[in-house]
């Protein structure tokens, strides 16, 4: 079995804050990302594949049949978006990078077996890097 991780990249802005929480208890919590007008992310997002490698072209999957399947799950109706305004996931879910990342897993897993009728290769790790410093893996 062969592990293949591909790296896509998308920008989006947020504002970390629950609706289960006061103001009050929000600003203290989030800090600045609280700040009622939201602030923007250059997410990098690495997706793990895992698979044998097919006999006939010597691979674990076909790139361009995986970059689809992400463009249309996830950096298409991400890119340049208000994760809290315009993700309906979000709606109810406070878009911090945890929550990001099991939106993401759930999408793809989603619409994997469109992609990949035969579930192979089976979606194997999906990490964000939020920041240089922080690195969410689900
Ligand atoms: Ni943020």
């Amino acid at each position: 079995m062969i592990d293949l991780t591909r790296r896509y990249q998308f920008s989006a802005s947020h504002r970390l804050h629950s609706d289960l929480l006061s103001e009050e208890a929000n600003r203290e919590l989030y800090g600045k990302c609280n700040n009622p007008y939201g602030h923007g992310h250059n997410y990098e997002v690495e997706v793990t594949v895992s698979g044998p490698v097919d006999e006939r072209t010597g691979r674990v999957v076909d790139i361009a049949d995986l970059d689809e399947l992400v463009r249309r799950q996830i950096t298409g109706p991400f890119e340049h978006r208000n994760l809290n305004e315009e993700v309906p996931e979000f709606q109810r879910l406070v878009p911090t990078t945890e929550n990001l990342s099991v939106i993401i897993d759930k999408r793809l897993r989603e619409a994997w077996l469109t992609a990949f009728p035969e579930n192979q290769p089976v979606l194997k790790r999906v990490r964000i890097n939020e920041t240089a410093r922080n690195i969410f893996e689900i």
